[in-house]
C-alpha cells in the first residue's frame, strides 16, 4: 500500500512537471529548463512504475534485464542522434521520434489483444471475449488504429523531409484513401461486435490496413506542408498514448497523452492559421507537389546588386533597420555573427529589430530558437503583424535568407500556390536588401517579384560570410 502511495505520487510529479514544462516549453528563454524539467518529472515516473509498480496479484515487474536493456539501448541511439542532428534536420527527426512513439502505442494494442483471452463456450468450441471486456478492446482498437496510422505516416514523413521519399500520388488517389479509411472503421466496428476465436486474426488485418492508410494519408502531401502533418501526426500519437494509459490505468501516462494530443492539435491549428489555409486544403490540396505552378512561375525582370560597402553605409546611417531571418540564415548558422551585426549597428545609434515570421524556415518558432543559440533579446523579436506595423518608419530592411516569407505574390498573385498567406510587407520600407546565394527560388518552388523591385537590391552570398564581410565592413567606416 506504501509502495502504491509513493507510485501514485510519482505520477503526480510526472504529470505536473509535464504540464510546467509545456508551459515552460512556449518561451525561448524558459524552453531548455522546460524540456530538463518535464524529462526529470518522466524519469521519476518511469523509474516509480519498474520499481514500486505491482499487478491484480500483487506481483512486481521482474524482467529488468529487458527492461533496463531496452532503456540503454533507446536512450543511446536517442542522445546520439539528438547530438548529431542539424537544426535544419529537425523536423525529419522530431517526425522519426513521433513515429516510435505511434509504434509503441499499436505494439501495446496488440500485446494487449492478446492478454484479452477468449472464453470457451463449453460444447461448442467457439470461443469469446470475456464479459465486460468490451470498453477494453475499444481502447486497444482505438490505439492500435492511431498507433498504426501516425507510425507508418511520420516514416514517409521522415522519408520526404530528408528526401529519401519523392512525393507520390495517382489519379482518384483521395477517393481510394477515403475507401481505405471506410474499410478500417467498418473492420474495427465489426471485431468489436462480433469477435471470437477464429476472427481474431482479423486485428493483424486491422493493423496492416491502419499502416497502409498511414503511408497513403501522407505520400500525396507536398514537402512544404510537412511540419502541419507531423504536428498533427503528433496528436495521433498523444492519443494513441493516452490509449495506453487507460489500458494500463496509468494516469501519467494518460495525462501526458492528452497533453501531447492537445498541444499537437493546437501546433496544426496555429500552423495552418500561419499560412492561411484550411487542415482540409493541406491535406488534400498539394501546395508544396504543385508550388511550381502560379502566375510568378517564371516571373522574369532586371534586379539590382548592391556592394558590400554600400550596405555598410547604408545601415550605419539609417535611423531604423528591420532584418528577416529566414531559412537560408540557420543553413548558413549565421545566427551569432547577425548578432555580433546588431551590437555593431546598435552601438553607431541605429534602432534594430528582427521581424519573425511564424513559417520561417522549417518548422514552428525555428527563428527565434536560432536566434535565441546567438543570445539575441527575445524583445528584439517582433512577430509579423507588429514588424508589419513598422515597416512604413523603416529605413533599411535586410532580408537574410528569407524568400517565401517576403514574396508579395501572397497578397496580389490569386494563382500563386501561397496565395492568401501572410507575409511580412518588407516593400514598405525605405530601402530593402536581401541577401541569398543566387535568384534560385525558395521553398514553395515560385519566383519572388520583391526582388525586381526598384526599392530592393541584392547582395549575392552566403549568409555567414556575407555578415562577417559587412561587420568588418561597418567597423573600419
Ligand atoms: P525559403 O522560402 O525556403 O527561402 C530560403 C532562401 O534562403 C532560399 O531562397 C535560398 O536562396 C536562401 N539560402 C539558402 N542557403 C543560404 C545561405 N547559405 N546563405 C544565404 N541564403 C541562403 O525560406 P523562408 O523565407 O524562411 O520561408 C520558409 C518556407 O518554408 C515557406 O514556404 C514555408 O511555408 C515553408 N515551411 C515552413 C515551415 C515552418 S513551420 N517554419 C515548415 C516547412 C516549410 P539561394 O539558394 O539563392 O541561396
Amino acid at each position: 500500500m506504501m509502495e502504491f502511495n509513493i507510485l501514485t505520487l510519482c505520477y503526480l510529479v510526472g504529470s505536473i512537471t509535464f504540464i510546467l514544462g509545456l508551459k515552460m516549453l512556449s518561451n525561448p528563454a524558459t524552453a531548455r529548463k522546460g524540456n530538463l524539467i518535464a524529462a526529470g518529472g518522466m524519469t521519476i515516473a518511469i523509474i516509480g512504475t519498474i520499481f514500486l509498480y505491482k499487478d491484480g496479484t500483487g506481483a512486481k515487474l521482474h524482467n529488468y534485464v529487458w527492461i533496463f536493456g531496452g532503456i540503454f539501448i533507446g536512450g543511446v541511439i536517442g542522445t546520439l542522434a539528438a547530438k548529431k542532428v542539424k537544426m535544419t534536420a529537425m523536423p525529419e527527426m522530431v517526425s522519426m521520434f513521433n513515429g516510435m512513439g505511434g509504434a509503441c502505442a499499436a505494439l501495446i494494442s496488440i500485446v494487449e489483444f492478446k492478454h484479452l483471452g477468449m472464453e470457451v463456450v463449453p460444447g461448442t468450441g467457439n470461443a469469446y471475449m470475456p464479459e465486460g471486456s468490451e470498453s477494453t478492446l475499444l481502447i486497444i482498437l482505438l490505439g492500435l488504429i492511431i498507433g498504426s496510422v501516425s507510425f507508418a505516416g511520420s516514416m514517409i514523413a521522415w522519408g520526404k523531409l530528408n528526401g529519401k521519399v519523392k512525393d507520390f500520388s495517382f489519379k482518384g488517389q483521395h477517393i481510394f484513401n477515403i475507401g481505405l479509411l471506410l474499410g478500417i472503421l467498418a473492420l474495427a466496428v465489426y471485431l468489436f461486435t462480433s469477435i471470437t476465436a477464429s476472427n481474431a486474426f482479423l486485428i493483424y488485418v486491422l493493423f496492416a490496413m491502419a499502416l497502409m492508410y498511414g503511408v497513403f494519408f501522407v505520400f500525396p502531401i507536398g514537402g512544404a506542408d510537412m511540419p502541419v502533418v507531423i504536428s498533427l501526426l503528433n496528436s495521433f500519437t498523444g492519443v494513441a498514448a493516452a490509449c495506453g494509459g487507460f489500458l494500463y490505468d496509468n494516469k501519467v501516462m494518460l495525462t501526458g497523452g492528452i497533453l501531447v494530443g492537445a498541444a499537437g492539435t493546437l501546433l496544426t491549428i496555429l500552423m495552418c492559421k500561419a499560412m492561411n489555409r484550411s487542415l482540409s486544403n493541406v491535406l488534400i490540396g498539394s501546395f508544396g507537389a504543385s508550388a511550381k505552378g502560379g502566375a510568378s512561375a517564371g516571373m522574369h525582370g532586371s534586379y539590382k546588386e548592391i556592394s558590400l560597402s554600400d550596405t555598410a553605409v547604408l545601415m550605419s546611417y539609417a535611423h531604423k533597420v528591420f532584418i528577416v531571418p529566414g531559412y537560408g540564415l540557420a543553413v548558413a548558422q549565421a545566427q551569432h555573427v547577425c548578432h555580433e551585426l546588431e551590437k555593431i549597428l546598435e552601438s553607431k545609434g541605429v534602432e534594430l529589430k528582427y521581424a519573425i515570421h511564424p513559417v520561417a524556415g522549417r518548422m514552428p518558432g525555428h527563428m527565434n530558437v536560432l536566434l535565441a543559440e546567438a543570445d539575441v533579446p527575445y524583445e528584439k523579436l517582433l512577430e509579423m503583424e507588429h514588424a508589419n506595423d513598422e515597416f512604413g518608419s523603416t529605413d533599411v530592411v535586410l532580408v537574410l535568407g528569407a524568400n517565401d516569407v517576403v514574396n508579395p505574390a501572397a497578397k496580389s498573385d490569386p494563382a500563386s500556390p501561397i496565395y492568401g498567406m501572410p507575409i511580412l510587407d518588407v516593400e514598405l520600407a525605405k530601402h530593402v536588401i536581401v541577401n541569398k546565394r543566387s535568384m534560385k527560388p525558395g521553398y514553395a518552388g515560385i519566383e519572388n517579384q520583391l526582388f525586381f523591385q526598384p526599392k530592393t537590391s541584392m547582395l549575392f552570398g552566403d549568409a555567414k560570410k556575407v555578415l562577417q564581410d559587412l561587420v568588418a565592413e561597418i567597423k573600419n567606416l
